[in-house]
């Protein structure tokens, strides 16, 4: 491939091109990001899951002194030898390090004037590795609040741990408990925070858009089982928690108020804001007569977020002890309403109803509707696509077609099945692959520079799911797989391109003439960074190397350059978490030749940015 790259005539790239998609599913939030470690901590799915009994107790669901509205049942703990008490399994182990505090939580009712024993212990050993004494406040007919401290003195060799509280056993015992909850340290020390280790992956992808909460679980299966903002903020007391539609239940402790965090921790990145927009996954649809409460509903979410402290949602925000608002500037109405027989009501009244609503208010705001099948004044659209490599790598020159208008947000993409021999999109009553395969991530590749170079038209991309809880989940692949294990997290093998390709931002793309040859088996495209020039490049199914000869206007004989390469040794070359090497990453320093030529080849299925110093 032998490229010219002239010194104008692009397009400026959006700010925003490479971001993350939040939603909780495969335990994505409880059981992943949000530290909380404690399953099941207030009983919210009426079951005594992942709790067992120590030193003889008995345990059972009490619902005769709620602790709160939003958490009415308790768990009732009764008889049971000297020390009795209760443990949990926590979200398959807990990780216990020496180095860390842990921070805990209980409430309790009932007569009591002993202590409390908090204590880490492992479930393989015995070994108790933290332990805490706790003076008893419980009383009769009220609950009381403890909060107490561990300090482990060993770090487990592996996260089959669990956490016991004991206290005072015999015939007489009674005591409820609700609400028992423990944090290790969290990223950036944020309380009711998210688990560093998984934050710190997000983070290096240097993401510039959080678009949350998306997917399927800000719609709900059923009438009234959607995400409602308002049951998410505010003291963990007052957050009931939903069923998810991935089935499990959502504790909500990672709520709206942590979105934003989540955005602030990860030095502002824009957040995308879905909004509930009528739409259930059983198929039924808010009427249009009904649906003002729901755009009520999306005003006060936004007024509470944005509003300042003389709005009524503004103070509430304030009395929450964030006086600061927070800046919303994108919201997406709705998530893939063009599916579950959506789509009608959608075109005949629902984006509508919102986006005139919240334009009347928020003039400045930008509205994406949630599908490209159907777009509202400006409104922007999102681009959803799992499917097979072949079918990717066919949608390179897609958005070359696209009116200018509307700008795109690639909200969800990944490769989930293999090529057939035919060119044919997802089977999705055929299963999913369980882990991205190298050549389905050189597929997505070759789909995101395609999309970069219609840089006047894409707002930004993300993978889809980003995250994974290797014990339980319900959709795969996904970007980070994970366990209670910090040493299980594993990065995918598209996890490096997205990278590469963020961390190598094009701020205008520049015109490229190939000499004699066209797309395929190489993709490209070029532009200009901060100081320097750009081409990014795949090769995807070529029988041979493929030379490059490139030369950017401007840039003269003795220029410094170098070429990032990613390869693998085979086209399902994948990561597990015994086995994270599955992407070989190659640095070449190289020199600009005579008239500015840079030359270099790339193999088959690899991914590359060249950046030349300007
Ligand atoms: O990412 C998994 C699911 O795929 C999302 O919940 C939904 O938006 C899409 O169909």
């Amino acid at each position: 491939v032998s490229l010219s790259v002239a010194n104008s005539g692009g397009n400026a790239t959006s700010p925003y091109m490479y971001g993350l998609m939040f939603e909780d599913i495969n335990q994505s939030g409880d059981g992943g990001l949000y530290a909380e470690l404690i399953r099941n901590r207030a009983f919210q799915n009426a079951t005594l899951e992942s709790w067992s009994p120590v030193g003889g107790a008995a345990l059972e669901l009490d619902a005769s002194t709620p602790l709160s509205q939003a958490l009415p049942l308790s768990v009732k703990v009764t008889g049971g030898k000297c020390r009795a008490g209760l443990k949990n399994a926590g979200y398959w182990g807990m990780d216990v390090k020496k180095t860390d505090k842990y921070t805990g939580s209980f409430y309790s009712y009932g007569a009591y004037s002993g202590s409390f024993t908090a204590s880490l212990v492992s479930d393989i050993t015995n070994e108790t590795l933290a332990t805490t004494r706790i003076r008893s406040k419980s009383v009769a007919n009220a609950w009381t609040q403890h909060e107490f401290e561990l300090l482990p003195t060993k770090s487990a060799a592996n996260s089959n741990n669990s956490f016991v509280l004991e206290f005072r056993g015999g015939k007489k015992t009674e005591l409820k408990f609700n609400l028992i909850s423990l944090f290790p340290p969290t990223y950036k020390n944020r309380p009711n925070g998210m688990r560093r280790e998984l934050m710190e992956k997000l983070k290096d992808l240097n993401p510039s858009f959080l678009r949350c909460p998306g997917g399927n679980n800000l719609e709900g299966d059923y009438w009234g089982n959607y995400w409602n903002w308002s049951a998410t903020i505010g003291p963990l007391t007052d957050r009931p928690g939903r069923v998810g539609t991935w089935t499990y239940e959502n504790t909500d402790g990672l709520g709206l108020i942590e979105y934003m965090n989540w955005a602030e921790d990860m030095d502002d990145v824009e957040v995308v804001l879905g909004i509930v927009a009528g739409l259930y996954l059983n198929g039924e649809v808010v009427p249009e007569a009904e649906l003002g409460p729901f755009v009520q509903d999306a005003l006060n979410e936004l007024e509470f977020l944005t509003g300042d402290v003389s709005t009524p949602y503004g103070a509430l925000r304030a009395k929450l002890g964030y006086p600061k608002p927070w800046k919303i500037r994108y919201v997406e109405v709705g998530n893939e309403d063009n599916l579950w027989g959506g789509l009608d009501s959608y075109k005949a009244y629902r984006l509508q109803i919102f986006y005139d609503a919240i334009k009347a208010k928020y003039p400045d705001m930008f509205i994406f509707s949630s599908t490209t099948d159907h777009v509202y004044k400006e409104s922007g659209q999102d681009f959803h696509e799992y499917t097979r490599p072949d079918y990717f790598v066919s949608q390179f020159g897609m958005f070359d077609s696209w009116s200018a208008g509307n700008p795109i947000i690639i909200g969800e993409y990944a490769t989930i099945q293999n090529n057939t021999g035919k060119l044919e999109p997802t089977d999705w009553d055929a299963p999913k692959n369980q882990w991205s395969n190298w050549i389905g991530s050189v597929a997505e590749a070759v789909f995101l520079l395609g999309a970069e170079r219609n840089a006047d038209r894409i707002w930004g991309a993300t993978f889809a799911p980003l995250l994974q809880n290797l014990n339980s989940y319900q959709w795969a692949p996904d970007l980070i797989s994970f366990t209670a294990d910090p040493a299980d997290t594993t990065p995918s093998v598209s996890y490096p391109i997205i990278k590469l390709f963020s961390e190598t931002r094009i701020k205008e793309t520049l015109p490229a003439t190939a000499e004699g040859s066209d797309f395929g088996p190489a993709y490209w495209v070029a532009g200009r960074g901060d100081s320097s020039y750009i081409l990014k490049a795949a090769v995807y199914n070529s029988t041979a190397d493929v030379p490059f000869s490139v030369s950017f206007e401007g840039l003269e004989a003795g220029a410094m350059a170098h070429l990032t390469v990613l390869s693998a040794d085979s086209p399902w070359a994948h990561n597990t978490p015994e086995h994270k090497e599955g992407v070989r990453t190659t640095v070449t320093h190289l020199t600009a030749g005579e008239g500015g030529v840079i030359e270099f080849s790339l193999p088959d299925l690899s991914v590359a940015v060249l950046v030349a110093d300007k």
